[in-house]
């Protein structure tokens, strides 16, 4: 059963209506459950329409890439997946997602952010020297097979609004919007300018201007070109300097063996 939908979340979803490209227009709001994406996949299994929002208050088994824990406490995040129904163009809508989180939260806070390969949102701090970041939001894409042998995407994204108690493994690299902004942040606006920019660019994929969403990476991702990187590849320790991504995201690295494409993974900016 599904919890009433908090009035900053139904106020901003009702303002941008026919903003978002019918992203958001169906939302399961829960006050508390596992996943969001574990709650899209089932919604998907039995057909829910492409765009269906699943939103949480609290997630009890939330989980971020390389089956890390997702830290989800209530009042301190935006946890939400979409139920995408357009697999043919996957590895670039995550892209776009990672986009659309990023141009989301700047619209709605004025707080500049980046993307971080592979598609973190973060804040880039160079007090130290060097450039640091400190992340902001995370996203998480999962395909599943549908009915009919058409993938459907779970695309999650969550965005840490509120200072939490973060458990010790992160506490020394993520943020939140009130942090960073010295104010609370209307999570509903946030939502809904993300909806909003991700509408933007899956118009963008659909009609064939696949460049302008890489692009649009890209320039979020100003710093990526150049940077010395590690990565673990064939069993060993590799090193080399990024080039840039392709069009499926993967990262592409100068090394004495030629450019090589890093799908996933760790990658240590050395
Ligand atoms: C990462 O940076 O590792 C990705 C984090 C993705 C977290 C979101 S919160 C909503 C959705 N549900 C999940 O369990 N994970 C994603």
């Amino acid at each position: 059963m599904t919890d009433p939908l908090p009035p900053e979340m139904a106020a901003a979803l009702a303002a941008s209506a026919g903003r978002r490209g019918g992203l958001g227009d169906v939302v399961h709001y829960y006050d508390e459950i596992g996943s969001t994406n574990d709650v899209a996949a089932q919604l998907a299994e039995h057909g829910a329409a492409h765009g269906t929002l699943v939103l949480a208050g609290r997630q009890t088994a939330g989980r971020g890439r390389m089956g890390r824990p997702w830290f989800s406490p209530p009042g301190a995040g935006l946890y939400a997946s979409l139920v995408l129904r357009s697999a043919a163009v996957a590895p670039v809508v995550t892209l776009a997602c990672g986009v659309a989180v990023a141009r989301g939260v700047t619209a709605a806070t004025g707080l500049p952010v980046e993307i971080k390969w592979p598609n973190d949102i973060v804040v880039p701090d160079d007090t130290a020297g060097r450039r640091q970041w400190r992340k902001l939001a995370g996203i998480l894409a999962e395909a599943s097979l549908g009915g009919g042998g058409v993938a459907d995407l779970m695309l999650g994204f969550g965005v840490n609004l509120a200072a939490a108690a973060y458990p010790p493994e992160v506490a020394g690299q993520a943020t939140s919007l009130e942090s960073e902004l010295g104010r609370p942040v209307d999570g509903g606006a946030v939502l809904a300018a993300v909806l909003v920019a991700l509408a933007v660019a899956i118009g963008q994929i659909e009609t064939g201007r696949v460049g302008e969403v890489l692009d649009a990476w890209r320039a979020a991702a100003p710093g990526l070109p150049g940077r010395s990187v590690a990565f673990e590849a064939g069993g060993g320790r590799r090193r080399g300097t990024v080039s840039g991504i392709d069009s499926d995201g993967a990262l592409l690295v100068r090394t004495e063996a030629g450019v090589e494409r890093v799908i996933s993974g760790e990658v240590i900016w050395t």
